[in-house]
């Protein structure tokens, strides 16, 4: 798309301007690191839990306000440089009509998996009629973060496949794997499909204000760089390329993928998030020049005493002090056990200590 043909949004663009985070994501000078957490709406916040209460996940992601107040909520507490929408990877999926329900400590299961050519069919293109209630959620929570950005997110297709395939979470993704080997056109015709599905859910979100958006393909690292490339990366590329034309950041993330950090880059991510298995200056040799970095404390550190999590934040500060861009976050999700206020202290200490 050339740039006289650029679509309209993000709304917020100028309200955000002066973001640390959007600052970070195209590699410009910050006032300070920013730092947002991964899962930092959720378990860990006793506000979260009581927002919630006898409300099931999936119908909490349908209902605007309460997507807003558990939006803000780590926001308030935390004071973190940005917001990320309440949602979950599977929510497109289940408004375009497939059965499938999240389950309290599994995730998400599907009633009836997909695993034939003739189960595409039930993979139909998302519109945004299918997804009012997103819209309506950004819209009100744009007006209230102010200058705060809003991340939207979405689940890649790899990772959207393994639950489809699967049928729910899966250790060794088998069944997932048997498809991208055993019957390579119709897993590019599924990868293919959830990509559009993919592309079309961060247009919503982005045309209704969010000022980044970040791809989760959370266990594509089960895959070796060979069969990535192959078998999955053209349909990253499309759901990256769908967006590219809003110059709203673009974050790529994967657990375990030292190993893919190359090809995520090369996808066509503008931020690269890194676990906490590779050191950022490491995953920067990886990724190549022009791409800013998220990361990377292992979230487990958070269980130790303050002064072992400052000592391991300031590590992960060091290796990323070369960097042309670094957004500060943990290598994976906020754990439901987390004690919120470690997190509070964690955001003071990364803002004081890069302060410029
Ligand atoms: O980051 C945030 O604060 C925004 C909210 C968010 C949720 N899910 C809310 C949620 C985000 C970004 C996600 C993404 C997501 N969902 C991913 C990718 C991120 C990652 O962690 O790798 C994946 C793999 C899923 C699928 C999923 N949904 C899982 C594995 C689970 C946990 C199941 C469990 O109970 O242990 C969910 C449910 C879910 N999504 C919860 C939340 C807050 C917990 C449900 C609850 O509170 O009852």
């Amino acid at each position: 798309m050339s740039a006289n043909e650029r679509p309209p949004g993000p709304k917020t663009t100028s309200a955000t301007h002066g973001s640390a985070f959007l600052k970070a994501c195209r590699r410009e000078p910050v006032p300070h690191t920013p730092v947002w957490f991964m899962r930092q709406a959720g378990r860990s916040l006793p506000e979260y839990l009581k927002a919630r209460e006898g409300i099931a996940m999936l119908d909490s992601c349908m209902m605007p306000e309460l997507v807003t107040e558990i939006t803000l909520q780590p926001v308030r507490r935390h004071k973190v440089d940005a917001a990320i929408f309440f949602s979950d990877i599977v929510v497109p999926l289940k408004a375009i009509g497939i059965d499938l329900d999240i389950k309290p400590g599994v995730g998400p299961v599907i009633a009836e998996p997909v695993r034939t050519r003739a189960d595409l069919d039930r993979l139909r293109e998302l519109t945004p009629e299918d997804v009012t209630f997103v819209t309506q959620a950004i819209g009100m929570l744009t007006a209230e973060l102010g200058s705060t950005p809003l991340i939207g997110f979405a689940g890649a297709p790899f990772t959207l496949a393994s639950y489809l395939v699967e049928g729910g979470p899966s250790r060794n993704h088998e069944r997932t794997k048997a498809m991208m080997y055993g019957d390579p056109e119709l897993w590019a015709d599924l990868l293919d499909r959830l990509a559009g599905i993919t592309g079309a859910f961060l247009k919503v979100q982005i045309e209704a204000g969010a000022s980044a958006v970040q791809l989760f393909d959370s266990w594509v690292g089960a895959l070796a760089p060979a069969d990535y490339r192959r078998s999955v990366m053209p349909a990253s590329t499309k759901v990256f390329d769908a967006v590219a034309g809003y110059g709203v950041p673009r974050i790529h993330f994967g657990v375990g993928t030292g190993e893919l950090l190359g090809l995520m880059g090369e996808a066509g991510a503008d931020v690269v998030g890194v676990d906490w298995r590779v050191p950022l200056d490491e995953g920067a040799r990886r990724v190549g020049p022009g791409k800013a970095l998220q990361g990377n404390l292992d979230p487990a550190v958070l269980f130790a005493p303050t002064a072992t999590v400052e000592a391991k934040t300031q590590e992960v500060l060091d290796a990323a002090a070369g960097l042309e861009g670094h957004v500060f976050n943990l290598g994976h999700g906020v754990m439901p056990t987390t004690d919120p206020d470690a997190l509070t202290r964690l955001v003071e200490y990364v803002h004081e200590r890069t302060a410029r």
